[in-house]
């Protein structure tokens, strides 16, 4: 079975054609990171005016790449959300149009359920059940226990800023471009440990998360003006690291999940792919970084599983913006 997909939740047009839900026959990301640099974060307005004038060449050269027409492909699907109102409905309109006028079957993907299927576009053994995905992008954080194919249940989050969040804002403290990230990360090779010492918040009893006490004490540790951009980001770095490969190794344990499966933009972090790997009692599994961040080749494999179950998306079914776990599967 041949996907188009498309996702368009924030900042990114993307589309790809996906064989069977495993193997990406291409995978076209057009990135809007230079139009949003100078804001320093992603103007949604903007964003969504892009998405308008780029989806149509991104498709085109989606079905180019994979050396097919539109009449191979058997679905389409597009990002229904969470995510920007705007941006998503660019892609979720072009894509159900676009079924609607070929006949062809429709599914709107929820992004998060794409994130995690990253994992399935890996050659080789799929992922086993029970496992466990930590899920970090710059609007989630989020552990959640996955049973089989489309059952999940939401175990722990942040409390406030989601950890792509927090290496953005803590990246713009230190003058470095958006999206902080990669920034970051490559600022944080060039240091190492110091007297610099930043919390951790643990909140014990629980598998949540809190960045926001960090992000205040990186602010500190700048206007001390004691500590260079390389130990700043690497601490920031090391801390964001040992919360997020701790909790999630320990919540693997305690499930005894067969796996842990990284999802999303901060999952491309080398140091957290290195941590989370050296603690957990269990396999973990990393998608490649192209396949970390948004891309539509993700949504094509979580759409595969539902399509071939027989589920659809109405036409009158429209976006929705929320991070809800509960509603994951459920006709929004
Ligand atoms: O999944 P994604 O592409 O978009 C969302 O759904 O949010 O995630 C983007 C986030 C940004 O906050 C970006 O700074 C972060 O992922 N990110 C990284 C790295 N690459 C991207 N964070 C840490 N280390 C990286 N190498
Ligand atoms: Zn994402």
């Amino acid at each position: 079975m041949n996907i188009l997909a498309i996702e368009t939740s924030c900042d990114e047009t993307a589309a790809a054609v996906v064989s069977d839900g495993r193997t990406a026959r291409s995978s076209i990301v057009a990135s809007q990171a230079a139009l949003h640099a100078k804001y320093g974060g992603v103007v949604p307005e903007v964003a969504s005016r892009r998405h308008l004038e780029t989806i149509g060449p991104v498709v085109q050269e989606a079905l180019a790449a994979a050396g097919c027409t539109l009449d191979e492909i058997d679905a389409v699907a597009a990002t229904q959300g969470p995510g920007l109102a705007g941006s998503l409905l660019v892609g979720f309109g072009y894509g159900k149009a676009l079924a609607y006028a070929r006949r062809l079957p429709f599914l709107g993907v929820n992004h998060l359920e794409g994130h995690i299927y990253a994992n399935w576009l890996i050659e080789g053994p799929e992922p086993a059940f029970p496992a466990l995905c930590l899920v970090v992008s710059g609007g989630h954080t989020d552990l959640v226990l996955m049973r089989g194919h489309g059952q999940y249940e939401r175990l722990g989050g942040t409390l406030d800023d989601a950890a792509g969040e927090a290496f953005d804002k803590v990246a713009r403290l230190l003058g470095l471009p958006y999206p902080g990230g990669p920034h970051i990360a490559r600022a944080a090779a060039e240091g190492g440990p110091s007297d610099l010492s930043l919390p951790r918040a643990w909140l014990p009893g629980t598998f949540d998360f809190s960045f926001s006490g960090l992000k205040t004490a990186v602010l500190h540790a700048v206007r001390a003006g004691r500590w260079s951009i390389p130990t700043i980001a690497w601490e920031f770095q090391e801390a964001v690291v040992d919360v997020l490969a701790g909790k999630t190794a320990r919540l693997a344990r305690e499930l005894r999940a067969a796996e842990i499966l990284l999802a999303g933009g901060v999952a491309a972090n080398a140091r957290l792919r290195e941590e989370i790997a050296s603690r957990s009692p269990v396999p973990v599994r990393v998608p490649p970084p192209h396949f970390c961040t948004d891309n539509a080749a993700m949504i094509g494999a979580a759409a595969y599983f539902r399509l071939a179950l027989g589920e659809r998306t109405p036409w009158e079914a429209d976006i929705f913006t929320a991070n809800d776990w509960s509603r994951v599967g459920r006709r929004y």
